[in-house]
Parts: structure tokens; sequence; C-alpha cells
């Protein structure tokens, strides 16, 4: 397997082997794992796979978590469907790391391309890693031991307020009550720290003030997505991309309208942060 650097604080594309071989061969599913663990992003160009192979691609990782808001592909109970058409326009406009409105948000997403626009939809990522390593030493210490409330009303409350959209996200709702995440994470696996606040699900940074909680989040919200930590992923059909969800943040960027972009998307489950 090839693995190329996309940019320079993550993203890899990875080539010269067959994706396919993840599911079966131990020693493939190594080497993606590991380029995912080191480069936080990566993606395979013509992924020629059907989703019952994504499904059985993302198993590898661990088992699969479902999302309260998407539909899934017919025939699965799992892969999920992002799509965006003329009459339904993407909502996710705004950096964050997924479902961490969850107490185990989860550790990967995996998208493959379906219906790709001819211009606009890519994806950014940014590395938290790398935003926390950027910080000087007295703010790592002052966030340290700081923790942040994330809730999924929160990150949905355009749905949540669009015609009968209440209605549909009700159980949403109340299968997800806030939860308290670390400021500052440390990765399972690489034992790297990670910054672990996003502007579309934190709420506030509970052991501070309101007016520092909403000071402290706009500094670091705006330090996280600093050029030098992002990549800039543009979409072909096929191309499969995942993200460790505990040491990235992404936003799709919405500059694609009126056409139709489709992914299916899977998440693999998570721990808790600590
Ligand atoms: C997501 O936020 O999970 C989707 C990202 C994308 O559609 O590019």
């Amino acid at each position: 397997m090839r693995i190329t650097k996309a940019a320079g604080a993550l993203g890899a594309q990875l080539s010269d082997f067959n994706i396919v071989d993840v599911i079966e061969s131990d020693e493939a599913f190594a080497a993606v794992h590991a380029a995912l663990l080191e480069h936080e992003v990566v993606f395979v160009r013509e992924a020629r796979i059907t989703p019952l192979q994504q499904r059985a691609i993302a198993l590898r990782f661990g088992p699969i978590e479902g999302h309260p808001a998407y539909d899934v592909v017919t025939g699965t109970a799992d892969v999920q469907i992002l799509e965006s058409t003329a009459d339904k326009p993407s909502k996710i406009e705004m950096w964050h790391s997924d479902m961490t409105f969850r107490p185990a948000p989860p550790m990967l997403t995996m998208l493959h391309g379906q219906v790709i626009p001819a211009f606009g939809g890519d994806t950014l990522f940014a590395s938290m890693t790398a935003a926390y390593d950027a910080l000087s030493r007295d703010m790592q210490r002052f966030l340290d031991p700081l923790t942040a409330r994330h809730d999924f009303a929160h990150g949905f409350k355009e749905s949540l307020a669009e015609p009968g959209g209440f209605e549909r996200l009700k159980g949403a709702l109340a299968d997800n009550p806030p939860v308290d995440h670390p400021v500052i994470r440390t990765h399972p696996q690489t034992g790297r720290k990670a910054l672990y606040v996003n502007s579309l699900f934190t709420l506030r940074i509970n052991e501070l003030t309101a007016p520092e909680s909403r000071a402290v989040l706009d500094l670091l919200i705006r330090h996280a997505t600093t050029d030098e930590f992002t990549l800039r992923v543009s979409w072909q059909p096929q191309t499969l991309l995942m993200w460790d969800n505990r040491s990235t943040q992404h936003k799709p960027v919405n500059d694609f309208f009126p056409q139709h972009r489709r992914m299916h998307r899977i998440t693999v489950a998570g721990d808790v942060p600590c």
C-alpha cells in the first residue's frame, strides 16, 4: 500500500492496494488502521464497493453506531444516507466532530461518494492534535482540567425549527440529553492530546462563567481551524474516506447548491472521552 500525505498536519491518500482486502486480511486492515492513526484522515480513490462491503470494512474497526437523524440504505440497518438536493439542501455548515452529544461519540466515520457535484461540495478537516500541540504550555495547563457541555438540540436547532422537525426528532432529543466531555481528550490508541470542543455541539465550558466560557470557546474554535491544521478533500465518485473522530473536526463546504450530492455514511462506536 502506498501512503501519500495530502497536507502538512493531517490526511493521506492510500493507493496501490485493494480496499476490499481489509475485510478478510488482518495485514491489510492493520496497514489501513495504522495509517488512520498516524494521518487522522485517509482516503482511497476508485473504491468500487457496495454498501454491504463498506459495512464489512467498518466492522473491522468495531461495532457500528447508528445516527438518530439520518435515513439508511434499503437492505441495511445502519448504512446512512447523507443527501443534498435542490429541494433538500444540506444543513451541516459548522465545524464539528461527529456526535459529541453522545456519552461515547463514534471513533470513526466513513463516507463513500455516490453522487458527486460537478463543482464544490469538498470536505474540510482540521487536526485537533495539531491544534492542541500549537497551544502554549500555560494554555494547555489551563484547559486540561476543564469540561464542556455538548448538546444534540444545539447542533440540530435548524432541523428542529423546520416544519415537522420537532415531531421527527423528538425521540432523538429524548434519547440524547446534554453530556459533558473533557475540553482536552487523550487519544486512547496514540496517547496524543487533542482539543475537544466544536462549534456545532459544544454549549459551554462548565467551570467558567458564561461570558468567560463564550470568550474561551470562541478563541479555541477559531484556533482549531487555523489554516495550517487543515486539509481539503475534493470528492470523486467512489472515493472512500475515513476520519478519526477523536482527533479531528470536519466541515462540508456547502457551495454546490442546487446540485445533487449523496454519500453513504457509517460511524463506528467509540469510547468515553477522557
Ligand atoms: C458529516 O459531517 O458527517 C458529513 C461531511 C460531508 O458531507 O462532507
